[in-house]
């Protein structure tokens, strides 16, 4: 028998056979109080979301969680979460496989997206975040293929109670090393562990496409990308890359 997944203390676990998307559910508790490091967990979802409006395949046998997170910071430093999921996904990958992430939330793993992260936030009165959902889908059985993919997949193995323990013990530390030292910290450690800088990459930017090389990641989380016409700061983009 599988072992129930042991939390970090003082998180709750909230498990599902099946629900239509975790991040909805979690914004529900989360709106009606429930407290930061509550997990909503469900075997599948019938209606998994992705970035940019994209359905996110949700069968039985990979991991779909969603976290609350209670930053009690302003909205663009709840930007910066992406980056901790990030590392908390990246750190749970067995050593030996090449572990990459790219800008601005996804996990390669051998060259493959292993996992997806959705982050969606309440934002109160005067600008500051209310709560953070922080949705992680990790493929732990098989990696879907879409048509839509970008990549191709990739898998983590074992199984979804052990992934979903790594990852949010994972998760735990990675905030509380944000907590106590800040974006600097994080966007060091993610850094490691993107692609050389140097690389050719593009992106894209809505309609149009931006072909330029990799210059790091600015102490917000936007991308920097030296063009043809000088170092652009992206906000928002989606990372296709050529050699990275
Ligand atoms: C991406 O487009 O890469 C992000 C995918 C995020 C998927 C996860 S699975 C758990 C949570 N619930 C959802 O509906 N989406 C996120």
């Amino acid at each position: 028998m599988i072992p129930a997944p042991v939390l970090p203390d003082g998180w709750t676990l909230v498990a599902l056979d099946s629900v239509g998307s975790t991040n909805d559910e979690a914004a529900r508790l989360a709106e009606a109080g429930a407290a930061e490091g509550t997990v909503v967990w469900a075997r599948e979802q019938t209606g998994g979301r992705g970035r940019r409006g994209r359905h996110w395949a949700s069968p039985v046998g990979n991991l779909y969680s969603s976290t609350i997170l209670r930053p009690d910071s302003p909205a663009p430093r709840a930007t910066e979460l992406g980056f901790v999921a990030a590392l908390a996904v990246a750190d749970i990958v067995p050593a030996g496989r090449e572990t990459r992430v790219k800008w601005p939330n996804d996990v390669m793993v051998d060259g493959g997206k292993i996992a997806g992260i959705l982050l969606e936030s309440s934002i109160g009165q005067g600008g500051l975040v209310e709560h953070v959902v922080a949705g992680i889908g990790i493929n732990v059985a098989f990696a879907p293929q879409l048509p839509e993919m970008r990549y191709p997949g990739a898998a983590l193995g074992g199984s979804v109670e052990a992934a979903l323990q790594g990852l949010t013990q994972a998760l735990a530390r990675r905030l509380a090393e944000w907590r106590r030292h800040g974006f600097e910290t994080v966007r060091a450690a993610w850094l490691a562990k993107a692609g050389p800088l140097g690389a050719d990459v593009d992106v894209r930017l809505g309609e149009e496409l931006v072909r330029g090389r990799f210059a790091g990641l600015d102490g917000e989380g936007a991308l920097l990308l030296d063009t043809t016409a000088g170092r652009r700061k992206i906000v928002s983009g989606e990372l296709l890359g050529r050699a990275a």
